[in-house]
């Protein structure tokens, strides 16, 4: 496959210019590495394990495969300890509790900080290939740390002052989420609701604005997408939820199902920060329209995922959080070197039939 761009091939090392997203809680050294091996980059969200977990994921990404990869973080300012969601939250919350038996809602708190020594020290150990940032990036000091230890740097940008602030920062790439996107919004300038323009409009701006590779995000789904990107003068794509499908990916029977069954009617996501405290899309169900009517009293994030995470854990459909792009309903069920290659041969065909 002749790609009509390849400085971003030429800066990881890789064949075909497609990213895994990194999905905490989704995304496995198995999938990561299924991707790598087909030609792409995996990515891995890495941003709730301790330094130890990290080492040993790296570690199992590694055994499977010898292709470069990307390890994701959350870079957020922490929670300040006293933020608590409104008492009309609360309350709402407390009646889902009872209703299945959780007993009294805890004090909301964050379960996992920012982006630290501890994951930094594992990163310059361990050294990835490419380390990339969500909620804009660490001090300069840390930034300084990861690229001397040779490391490529991508963060992802949700506006074009972003991604200028990116570019000026150092990054090598900027990943240009845009508001099809699931997942959490990588905002970080501005009003964290701000951020909302979607992929078609983001990634020509953006392409325009810095001197850099894009890499065009949220929405893209098939070789459809994959060529519009390209054509928008993004240099790759980054798909997360057409991979959530995949066997590899770690998502419960009843995401899988309802991915999966979206492909017979429209599939609505919605945006809400009314689940961690920051917006994210993910398939509409009775948790999120409940939240998203009460979400400006969300405690900050992540401290709201305390009230909202043994809900979702109930195997109930109606009260899962299941994060999912807008391109929901076009998932396919294929292992992910299946899809990968489907999606090179579904790009080259789209790209032909254009001239
Ligand atoms: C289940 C899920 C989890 C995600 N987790 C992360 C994450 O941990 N870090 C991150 O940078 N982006 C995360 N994202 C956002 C993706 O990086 C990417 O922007 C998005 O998947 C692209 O849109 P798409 O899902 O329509 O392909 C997540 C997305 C999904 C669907």
């Amino acid at each position: 496959m002749k790609w009509p761009r390849t400085d971003l091939c030429d800066l990881f090392g890789i064949e075909h210019p497609i990213l895994l997203a990194p999905m905490s809680g989704a995304t496995t050294p198995a999938l990561v590495a299924a991707v790598s091996n087909a030609g792409g980059l995996g990515g891995h969200g890495c941003t709730t394990f301790s330094g130890v977990a990290f080492r040993e994921q790296v570690a199992a990404i590694r055994s499977a495969s010898n292709r470069p990869f990307h390890v994701n973080f959350f870079a957020h300012v922490d929670p300040p300890k006293d933020g608590q969601a409104g008492p009309a939250m609360r309350a709402m919350l407390q009646d889902l509790w009872n209703e299945n038996g959780l007993g009294v809602l805890p004090a909301a708190e964050a379960s996992w900080p920012t982006f630290g020594n501890e994951l930094l020290e594992a990163v310059l150990e361990t050294r990835p290939a490419v380390v990339s940032f969500h909620f804009g990036m660490p001090e300069a000091s840390v930034i300084a740390a990861i690229k001397q230890a040779g490391c490529i740097l991508l963060c992802s940008a949700t506006t074009v002052a972003e991604a200028v602030a990116l570019e000026a920062a150092g990054v090598d790439a900027v990943i240009a989420q845009g508001a099809e996107a699931g997942g959490h919004r990588g905002t970080f300038l501005g009003d964290v609701m701000g951020g909302t323009v979607g992929t078609m409009v983001l990634v020509p701006q953006i392409a325009w604005a810095v001197n850099i590779p894009v890499i065009a995000a949220g929405g893209i789904m098939d070789g459809r997408g994959i060529a519009a990107a390209f054509a928008l003068g993004a240099s790759g794509v980054q798909l997360g939820t057409a991979f959530l499908s995949c066997p590899e990916a770690s998502v419960s029977e009843d995401q899988r199902a309802a991915l999966l069954a979206a492909c017979t009617r429209d599939t609505p996501t919605l945006v809400t920060k009314g689940v961690s405290g920051r917006p994210a899309r993910g398939l509409s169900n009775r948790l999120l329209t409940s939240v998203v009517q009460l979400e400006d009293q969300a405690a900050p994030f992540p401290m709201q995922n305390a009230l909202t995470r043994q809900l979702s854990g109930l195997g109930d459909p109606d009260l899962a959080v299941m994060w999912a792009g807008a391109g929901a309903g076009a998932s396919r069920a294929m292992p992910a070197s299946e899809l990968m290659a489907t999606l090179i041969d579904e790009t080259q065909t789209a790209l032909v039939g254009l001239t």
